[in-house]
């Protein structure tokens, strides 16, 4: 990690359910409270900010997911990709996303129109090899993995997003420090499954059970040695630890009706 992370984040000040783009949505349609929301944001806020400087996006009227700054784009180094998103309801949030990357100083990469990536919901950087992770199947275009090969010059494993409570990578999968892989493997189809399995040693790889999965255990902040999640089982956060990880829950319930959690809503901004 480097010395001193910093991290985006977007206060809940219009933080709504008010359409449905994924399979938690449902039902949840003016269903999420403000106010315990803020109240979860604040504390999550207060746990990155002990470890990492917060970066604040202004929160913007008729954009309820702008908080999920992880879908703002992806960086490494100055370059910054800015989403391209699949659905309608957040192509809003682009243009804000782009005047945010721009005022932090980041060059904003070139990127077709029509290529839909997601940003770090759909790509993840290793913890321990030099290489992005990405997803397609639900929201990024499959050709996003080429095309963020060509801007950063690294390798790309692309993996498939078979379940629809799993629509972004950053869902089901977290590269931790050390070369760890937390992942719920039900995500992905067989072919992925075993792409994961040949890069990341079995040693190396954290199981999470359906009930972690769909807690949103995998949606966690890699602060080595930290780890901060919404929810973790006990036994979870045992092989954590066993792994020499501090897991650090805190609940993010609110989130969770419009499909996240604690790394939906942050976006690493040091990147190497
Ligand atoms: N309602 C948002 C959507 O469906 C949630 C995004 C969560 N972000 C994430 N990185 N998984 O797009």
């Amino acid at each position: 990690m480097p010395d001193k992370q910093r991290i985006m984040m977007c206060a809940p000040d219009h933080y709504e359910v008010s359409y449905v783009i994924n399979a938690w949505m449902e039902g949840q349609i003016g269903r999420a409270d403000r106010t315990l929301a803020v109240r979860q944001w604040n504390d999550l806020h207060a746990i990155i900010a002990r470890y990492a400087d917060i970066v604040l996006q202004p929160p913007q009227p008729g954009l309820p997911d702008l908080v999920f700054t992880a879908n703002a784009g992806f960086v490494i180094g100055d370059i910054a990709v800015v989403s391209h998103f699949r659905n309608t309801e957040r192509k809003g949030e682009e243009k804000y996303d782009h005047e945010f990357f721009k005022s932090a100083g980041f060059k904003i990469a070139d990127w077709p129109k029509d290529a839909l990536f997601e940003g770090a919901g759909d790509a993840l950087l290793d913890r321990g090899a030099r290489l992005i992770w990405t997803a397609y199947g639900l929201r990024s275009d499959a050709r996003a993995a080429t095309l963020l090969g060509q801007v950063y010059g690294r390798e790309v494993v692309t993996l498939k997003l078979v379940n629809p409570h799993f629509y972004h990578l950053d869902t089901c999968l977290c590269p931790l420090t050390g070369g760890y892989v937390l992942y719920y493997p039900d995500a992905f189809d067989a072919e992925s499954r075993g792409k994961i399995e040949s890069v990341v040693p079995a040693g190396r790889r954290i199981v999470a059970s359906k009930e972690d999965a769909f807690a949103f255990a995998c949606n966690a902040v890699d602060l080595a040695p930290r780890v901060v999640m919404g929810n973790a089982s006990e036994g979870l956060q045992q092989a954590l630890r066993a792994k020499g990880f501090d897991p650090i829950v805190t609940p993010l319930g609110e989130f969770i009706k419009a499909g996240g959690s604690a790394k939906c809503l942050t976006l690493k901004l040091v990147e190497e």
